[in-house]
């Protein structure tokens, strides 16, 4: 599956609460087919707001699309399909008690055979390192696994565009060289949250940078980014 408009962002504003202010005010964007960026800015610049909105998980006001498709209540499972998602926690994902059963869920929700499927999420399991622990309870997974199965889960069923939530974090440093590397090989869209420019610089040319939930910065320019938001020593 592949889309023109990955994702349109127009004129988005979130609220958590009716008299709250904006967490995300009036944000404008849009990611083609294939393009990646990373997401950067400040704790509490907005970064998970966005990638959770931009699949429905919060409400807003203004128009997002995946793919196309408007992101609304009626339209979630038709979204869902298109996006591999990835949260910010690796437990607000992983929902069954054995590492196979997750990474191949998203195969088994879309109707795919249950020996093809298992078939193909012992192999994401083994992109990330992972493939000896299939069988494994996820209880008994340190941090970093559990990060390594939910990116397995996210990628699994290939979809056109990735939202992911700091994926770096928790990885020790071979894993996010290669996780840089495997993203980097993917023809996928891709929106990328990270404090990480070192693993970002890798595979994205552009990056999106929030403040207090505007868009402040949207570029190719990795050293203002690195100099704006104190991402140098
Ligand atoms: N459930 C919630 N209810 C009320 N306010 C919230 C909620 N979740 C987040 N916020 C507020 O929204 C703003 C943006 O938070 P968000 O988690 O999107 O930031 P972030 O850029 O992802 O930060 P970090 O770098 O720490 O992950 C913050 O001011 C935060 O306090
Ligand atoms: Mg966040």
């Amino acid at each position: 599956m592949s889309c023109e408009q990955a994702l349109v962002f127009d004129g988005v504003t979130v609220r958590y609460g009716p008299d709250t202010a904006p967490v995300l005010a009036d944000v404008a964007f849009s990611l083609a087919a294939r393009e990646r960026a990373a997401l950067v800015g400040l704790n509490g610049s907005g970064k998970t707001t966005l990638l959770m909105a931009a699949v429905g998980l919060i409400g807003h006001e203004g128009g997002i699309r995946v793919c196309g498709t408007p992101v609304a209540k009626r339209t979630a499972a038709e979204v869902r399909g298109k996006v591999g998602f990835l949260f910010n926690v690796p437990e607000d994902q992983l929902l069954f008690p054995k590492v196979i059963e997750d990474a191949a869920f998203g195969l088994l929700r879309r109707g795919e055979a249950r020996t093809e499927a298992y078939r193909r999420a012992a192999e994401a399991l083994g992109d990330f390192g992972v493939g000896r622990l299939a069988e494994w309870p996820l209880h008994n997974l340190s941090h970093g696994q559990k990060q390594r199965v939910a990116l397995a889960g996210a990628l699994v069923t290939k979809p056109p565009l990735l939202l992911l939530d700091e994926p770096s974090a928790g990885l020790d440093p071979p894993g996010r060289l290669a996780l840089a590397r495997l993203l980097d090989r993917l023809d996928a869209a891709m929106l990328v949250a990270t404090h990480d420019l070192d693993f970002a610089v890798r595979f994205c040319h552009r990056f999106i940078a929030l403040d207090a939930g505007r868009i402040v910065y949207d570029g190719g320019d990795a050293s203002t980014v690195r100099r704006t938001w104190g991402m140098e020593e």
